[in-house]
């Protein structure tokens, strides 16, 4: 098979990158679009270093041919600040000292606003699931879990001060 262009929505711009057969999300994120906050861990999909939203939805990007998600909506650690504002997760992540060596940071992030997008009040059995799938090596995990419950309040009361549905999804129902 021939090397294909690809055209994504990545952080509300449309890109088009060429990819040969079976190239991963990830490469094309990092190598071709320059988008390195997705990190390249494993490779292999055990360590959730890789994770962006496509769709809306976490995925291990190093694991997914981008011809597959050709046309997709992608967003990315790049693209969760607005007007050079941290969001909530981010916030609560710098406020609860949730990072250490920082590699882990982006996959967590996106995985938690993954979670968040779908579950505005989620359990602690909720954020250890959402972030199952990614290691950190350094913070013992404590600091990540109390900064996701952190965030989702954070946003609760942000979205309650706007007037504003609790979840994104109820604004596009
Ligand atoms: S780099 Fe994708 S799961 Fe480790
Ligand atoms: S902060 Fe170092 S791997 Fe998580």
């Amino acid at each position: 098979m021939a090397s294909q262009v690809i055209a994504l929505v990545v952080n509300d711009e449309e890109r088009e990158f060429i990819a040969k057969p079976g190239t991963s999300l990830l490469s094309g994120l990092r190598d071709s679009l320059g988008l390195t906050a997705a990190k390249r861990g494993c490779a292999q999909g055990g360590c959730g270093a890789c994770t962006v939203l496509v769709d809306g939805k976490a995925v291990l990007s190093c694991l997914l041919a981008v011809e597959t998600i050709n046309g997709a909506t992608v967003r990315t650690l790049e693209g969760v600040a607005a007007d050079g504002q941290l969001d909530e997760v981010q916030s609560a992540f710098l406020d609860g000292f949730a990072t250490q060596c920082g590699f882990c940071t982006p996959g967590m992030i996106m995985a938690a606003e993954a979670l968040l997008d779908r579950n505005p009040d989620p359990g602690e059995d909720e954020v250890a699931e959402a972030i199952s799938g990614n290691h950190c090596r350094c913070t013992g995990y404590r600091p990540i879990m109390n900064a996701i419950v952190d965030a989702a309040r954070r946003r609760r009361e942000a979205r309650a001060a706007a007037g504003a549905p609790a979840r994104v999804s109820e604004e596009v129902a």
